[in-house]
């Protein structure tokens, strides 16, 4: 397959300073060798322009910190998806969550104008359900899904000109952590959310199957993995950690059924903070994810 590297070192959305790195300690642990091991041709894009923190007002707007910036960054990534040739498989490193509207909806443009319909898996502690209204932080990366499905602030709602997600076609898993009011506009959505309760009673593999037969009208499928999702203990290098979340080996086996199932066609990794993490072990296992969900199989 041909695979695309895009980064996008942008930490304006995270209410912690450090995901900016994470295209680097991602790189830094070996993503592109891993994936020419498995035959792949891989192409590493570079970075999409961030602004600086620093040299940028954080004004919150409307509840919302560093949008303007945010939205730049968002825009950006779009284009650049969004003008890939089709028969790429992109794979987004990030950089806070909120880099996934510009990554799905990017993803859901490219080479059909209007925009695709899309599947959206999830994968997370948190379900970023938040609007400008409910969100308790004014973080940007607690609210991508929600602005995805258009809910939320028109600039941000906007980045899809006019293309939105369809929240029948969002599926999360591994979610521990959700806002009072983003309980409820997520119940009003009616997003399936599997929560680590269903992945303890269920399992991945019954989780796996009900996924892609609820996503089975989908035209692409994209997987958005936050580092948190997995249990601190085997991702320390998040700004956002959760107790309780998926082990080492769920993780991986949600990534060999999704990529058994030959359906997805794009990937982010987002999240990843070097500054809190050991030895760069959280970039080393979402690296271990991605080739997973790229071929990697035990033998
Ligand atoms: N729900 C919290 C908030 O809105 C935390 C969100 C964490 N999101 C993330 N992508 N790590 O601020
Ligand atoms: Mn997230
Ligand atoms: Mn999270
Ligand atoms: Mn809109």
């Amino acid at each position: 397959m041909n695979l695309s590297i895009l980064g996008i070192p942008m930490d304006l959305g995270a209410g912690r300073r450090g995901v900016d790195m994470g295209p680097s300690a991602l790189r830094n642990a070996h993503l592109t060798r891993a994936l020419r091991d498995l035959g792949h041709r891989v192409t590493d894009l570079g970075d999409v322009r961030v602004a600086l923190p620093e040299s940028v007002d954080k004004l919150e707007e409307g509840g919302m910190v560093f949008l303007e910036s945010i939205l730049d960054a968002c825009q950006g990534t779009r284009d650049r998806l969004a003008a890939l040739p089709a028969d790429t498989f992109p794979l987004t490193i990030g950089g806070d969550h909120s880099v996934s509207m510009g990554t799905v909806t990017g993803n859901a443009l490219r080479g059909i104008p209007g925009g695709a319909r899309m599947g959206l898996i999830w994968v997370d502690a948190h379900t970023d359900y938040n609007t400008p209204g409910s969100s308790p932080s004014g973080n940007i990366h607690g609210m991508p899904v929600a602005h995805l499905t258009g809910l939320g602030d028109p600039r941000l709602t906007g980045l899809g000109g006019g293309w939105h997600m369809r929240p029948e076609d969002i599926v999360m898993i591994g979610i521990r952590s959700v806002d009072p009011h983003e309980r409820d506009l997520l119940r009003e959505a009616g997003i399936k959310a599997y929560t680590m309760k269903d992945v303890d009673q269920l399992g991945i593999t019954r989780i796996h199957e009900e996924m892609l037969e609820r996503l089975s009208g989908t035209q692409r499928l994209h997987v958005s993995f936050d580092a948190d999702a997995l249990d601190p203990s085997v991702c320390p290098g998040v700004g956002t950690p959760v107790p309780g979340g998926l082990t080492y080996r769920e993780g991986h086996l949600l990534m060999e059924l999704l990529s058994e199932s030959g359906r997805v066609t794009s990937m982010d990794i987002v999240e990843v903070n070097p500054i809190l993490d050991t030895r760069n072990q959280t970039a080393e296992v979402m690296v271990g994810m991605a080739a997973s969900l790229l071929g990697q199989r035990i033998l």
